[in-house]
């Protein structure tokens, strides 16, 4: 227990350091790796699968990487590391387990990279490092991507999932959430709504307005693309989002009636 604590304690307190081979190269994260406990429960929790693609932002000797591909069966995998020794490590652990045809291992910055092609994004990196690795997350990966982290949570953006290791090393799941905030316009049955939403992350409230009724207050969640919002009335509206159109249900009364809505 007491050597766990240790290591996450080291990566909180370790400075920034140059990576071996090029010292003008400063590490937003000193190496220390995550025990393959914590990488099962992490692959766990995220769910990852064979269709899912792994990015392991800062990924060290490759770990990550080389069991999502192992004991998931995942399509691809990818490791991005700013220290060439680790990538070069990473590669002839890869060429070990003989699994280079579905890993890549690139010498890069996760500030710059290209994450989008990730479904499943993991991390041990540092809080601070987190925080401002937010908004490329947020806007880069795809609604419903998962992203979990050993050790390290984002402040205020709250996790979709968390669990504690053998009852002591945290990992956290976000789902990317869909950008819903706006003014979103429909018709069900008779009826026309309009849906004004503000966002914080994956928690979503707003107002419901139909003519002649009283605006009623909503309050929900998205799981990636899916909305879930339901009004202090009991009304309830749930879909799916693609670009501007939400396609789904709203319940008034206890009845179910489809609905499509535009955001305007
Ligand atoms: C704590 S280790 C985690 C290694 C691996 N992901 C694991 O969990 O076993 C962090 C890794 O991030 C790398 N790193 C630090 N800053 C980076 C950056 N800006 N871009 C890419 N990699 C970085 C370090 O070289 C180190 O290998």
């Amino acid at each position: 227990m007491i050597s766990r604590i240790i290591l996450a304690i080291g990566l909180l307190l370790a400075p920034p350091v140059a990576a071996q081979t090029n010292s003008s190269v400063r590490l937003d994260v000193p190496y220390v790796p995550t025990p393959p406990f914590v990488i099962k429960a992490m692959l766990d929790l995220a769910k990852v699968g064979p269709d899912d693609v792994v990015y392991d932002l800062g990924s060290g000797d490759g770990r990550i990487v080389i069991d999502a591909v192992q004991t998931r069966g995942v399509k691809r995998a990818v490791g991005i590391d700013l220290n060439p020794v680790q990538v070069a490590d990473a590669n002839a652990n890869a060429e070990k387990a003989g699994v280079t045809d579905r890993v890549t291992f690139t010498v890069g910055d996760v500030f710059k990279e290209d994450l989008s092609p990730a479904t499943v994004v993991t991390m041990y990196l540092l809080p601070n490092v987190n925080l401002r690795l937010r908004p490329r997350l947020l806007d880069h990966l795809k609604p419903g991507t998962r992203v979990v982290s050993h050790a390290f949570h984002m402040f205020d953006w709250p996790p979709d999932a968390q669990e504690k290791v053998l009852g002591e090393v945290p990992i956290y799941m976000w789902i990317i959430p869909a950008k819903v905030q706006g003014t979103w316009t429909g018709k069900a049955g008779e009826g026309s709504f309009t849906f004004s939403l503000a966002q914080k992350f994956q928690v979503v409230s707003g107002l419901l307005t139909r003519e002649g009724q009283k605006p009623v207050a909503l309050n929900g969640q998205l799981a990636g693309n899916e909305l879930m919002v339901i009004g202090n009335d009991g009304v309830s509206l749930r879909g799916k989002i693609t670009g501007a159109t939400l396609i789904g249900a709203i319940t008034l009364a206890g009845a179910p009636q489809d609905i499509v809505l535009t955001r305007q």
